[in-house]
């Protein structure tokens, strides 16, 4: 099997009701990438993937694979194939027939149908069980068998809409680690939908944050939570304290920020200007006990112990700012009483006001 590359040029996808889902989308999607579109529940997931599988035809713009646009294709003659949260296997056909399905359909012979699915039973590891019927396997198990069938068909690209969020968490997270061994070993275009940050950041190669119908940034895992570009992005992967206020002074790709806890320095990616407005972001794992660069002083309100990490939220003149430190004994640990905090510099973003994710937390005033 052989990926190839997935290129959106200008998809704009109006539904007929008039709604707006996908706003202009440029988006290349290389060979053989596992790449992940990660955002809110109705920012347009879905939608992106039907107009790659030719379930929608775009509005305005191109999708094109491997170079071909698809314009006007239907799904079954485009080189993908699509999994659902819902697996709709036949209950009544064995694991081995409902993987050779779409073979028969295609009209590839009988015995060359058994020996492609005995060969993909093999891929997901179900060699054992070919003669069960899927209703005898666990759902990890009827996962894996709903996969090896979409790859029955050999696409190029193989589109994944929050596949996993039908399995309880132990069964999701053995079952990153099995589809990314599995799109590794066969090269196949990976497309895969979620909402859930950790599958994004665990199995990506890269990935696409989205919010509103448009993609906020494209970046690795690291890029995309050590350097976000947006508001959005920032709050939307991983926690972070959010500190609202005007931009002082700015250069050398950093700028100064003045907030109602004090002038701060972070980096600058989107090259604010002084008197902009702007919001600072700051990582919990990167606030420190003590004397730092940016300082500022807390009183420690409440410990929360996380197990690997031991989260500290201290009240910082009428906010609240939010510390993890390693849970290892060999760590500092905060005291009563008003005390020292802060960060460094190179820990800490400035960017553009901008729409927050819901489980971003603007820091109470
Ligand atoms: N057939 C449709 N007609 C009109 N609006 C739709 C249709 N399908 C989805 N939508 C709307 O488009 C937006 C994006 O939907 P969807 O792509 O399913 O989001 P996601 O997969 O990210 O949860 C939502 O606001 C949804 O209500
Ligand atoms: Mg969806």
């Amino acid at each position: 099997m052989r990926g190839r590359d997935v290129v959106l040029d200008g998809v704009e996808i109006v539904y007929p009701n008039g709604f707006r889902a996908v706003e202009a989308t440029d988006l290349r999607v290389e060979a053989g990438e596992f790449f992940s579109i990660l955002g809110p529940s109705g920012c347009g997931k879905t939608t992106i993937l039907r107009a790659v599988s030719g379930f929608v035809e775009p509005s305005a713009g191109r999708v094109l694979i491997g170079g071909e646009n698809q314009a006007g294709r239907a799904p079954h003659l485009r080189p993908t194939a699509l999994i659902f949260q819902s697996l709709a296997l036949f209950p009544l056909m064995s694991v081995r027939d409902n993987v050779a399905f779409g073979l028969e359909a295609r009209g590839v012979p009988r015995a060359e149908r058994r020996r492609r699915a005995e060969e993909l039973l093999e891929l997901v590891a179900l060699s054992d069980q070919a003669g069960k019927k899927p209703g005898e396997l666990s759902g990890g198990q009827r996962q894996r068998v709903a996969i090896a069938r979409a790859l029955a068909v050999e696409p190029a690209v193989l589109l994944l809409d929050e596949p996993l969020s039908a399995l309880d968490l132990k069964l999701r997270s053995h079952m990153r680690a099995e589809l990314r061994a599995i799109q590794k070993q066969t090269g196949v275009t990976f497309i895969y939908i979620t909402h859930d940050q950790g599958e994004a950041l665990t199995m990506s190669d890269r990935i696409a944050v989205m919010d509103r119908g448009r993609i906020e940034q494209v970046g690795t895992g690291d890029e995309i939570y050590s350097a976000p570009l947006t508001a959005f992005a920032a709050s939307f992967v991983g926690e972070a304290n959010i500190l609202p206020g005007r931009i002082a002074e700015a250069g050398g790709g950093e700028a100064s920020i003045d907030t109602d806890l004090g002038r701060f320095v972070g980096r600058n990616p989107r090259g604010l200007r002084r008197g902009d407005a702007g919001l600072l972001f700051v990582r919990p794992e990167a606030m420190r006990l003590g004397p730092a660069d940016n300082a500022l002083e807390g009183t420690l309100a409440r410990r929360d112990l996380e197990g690997p990490f031991v989260t500290y939220v201290f009240r910082a003149g009428g906010r609240e700012v939010t510390m993890h430190l390693a849970n290892t004994g060999a760590a500092p640990v905060p005291g009563a009483g008003a005390q020292p905090l802060g960060f460094a510099a190179r820990d800490a973003v400035i960017l553009p006001e901008g729409p927050l994710a819901k489980t971003g937390r603007e820091l109470a005033a």
